[in-house]
């Protein structure tokens, strides 16, 4: 049986991407007219959470519910998982009973584990490399708004070496946007990421800036995004915040980029840190239209994994 994971956004090719993209703004469509889609009956989903969650969670279960399917939310520390059953062996067991598994961890490891013994899908729903559904989602929204995705920009300001971060440079180069990031020099993304995109960067003549001045950063960019200035599990708060603290996005610093810029950021967001009360819910905001497409890319990352490659 021919079985495809979503362990990291290099999982998916360009075509893929963009199958996954035409089937949720089907998806999306047929339920705003609320005309029925019920394309997984009777599949279920076991969704693993290691760490917190409010929009995973509840996007891929609620998905799971409209696709005519069921999703079921297993704590890690519940799970036997807690008392020292291997990932290894989770895999082997959940995969007889469930038709694809998402699991939200700390190590990345564990994410490749799980792929490397499951018979069904693996969804990596967030780790301490990768948010591959999030930036799939984000680029998404960036294509609904703007029409097209080649030869946009856009700057992440903030933490430039997280999970969040790498997914979207990593997508950002698979889909031909020119990516900036505006952050310190001791959280500048990782060689070895910016490697792995060197190929597609070349291909698609993305271009590729590690800037330490946000505002430099953020000129002529279409697209400001940030998160996060301690991402979970990060211990060193205090030192995060005062050296991330001149990368705030806020008004003055939207003005510089070009004027009809969308302000994005993954949530949940630590308001009048990384961004500002009046960024957020202001006119460049497209923050919470980001948050719900997270529902309609799962459903069709959801099919797509589940009646493309089953
Ligand atoms: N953006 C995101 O993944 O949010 P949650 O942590 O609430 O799932
Ligand atoms: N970078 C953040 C993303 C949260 C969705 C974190 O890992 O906490």
């Amino acid at each position: 049986m021919k079985i495809k994971h979503f362990k990291m956004d290099q999982d998916f090719s360009y075509e893929e991407i963009w199958q996954v993209f035409r089937l949720a703004r089907e998806l999306k469509e047929k339920q705003k007219r609320k005309e029925p889609h019920q394309l997984l009956r009777g599949k279920s989903l076991a969704m693993i959470f290691q760490k917190p969650s409010t929009r995973t969670r509840v996007s891929f279960e609620v998905a799971m519910t409209q696709l005519g399917g069921h999703a079921l939310y297993l704590s890690a520390p519940d799970l036997q998982l807690g008392r020292g059953e291997t990932i290894a062996d989770t895999a082997k067991v959940l995969s007889r009973y469930v038709d694809a598994i998402m699991a939200r961890v700390f190590a990345h490891q564990d994410i490749v584990v799980l792929a490397q013994n499951s018979t069904v899908p693996v969804i990596n729903g967030l780790s301490d490399e990768f948010h591959p559904c999030q930036a799939l989602t984000d680029l998404f929204t960036i294509w609904e708004k703007y029409g097209s995705l080649k030869g946009l920009t856009l700057t992440f300001v903030g933490d430039g070496d997280n999970n969040v971060t790498n997914s979207l440079f990593l997508f950002c180069a698979r889909l031909g946007v020119n990516f900036r990031v505006g952050c310190p020099k001791k959280y500048q993304t990782r060689p070895e990421i910016l490697e792995m995109a060197k190929k597609d960067m070349k291909k698609n003549e993305v271009k590729i800036e590690i800037l330490n001045d946000p505002k430099e950063a953020v000129k002529n960019a279409d697209i400001i995004y940030t998160d996060t200035w301690v991402s979970m599990g990060r211990k060193d708060v205090k030192k995060r915040e005062k050296d991330l603290s001149p990368y705030q996005v806020n008004k003055k610093l939207i003005s510089l980029a070009n004027e009809n810029v969308k302000v994005m950021h993954c949530l949940p967001a630590h308001r009048n840190q990384e961004i500002t009360d009046e960024v957020m819910d202001g006119p460049h905001s497209i923050i919470f239209d980001q948050a719900e497409n997270r529902l309609h890319v799962q459903k069709a990352l959801l099919v797509f994994l589940l009646t493309k490659f089953n």
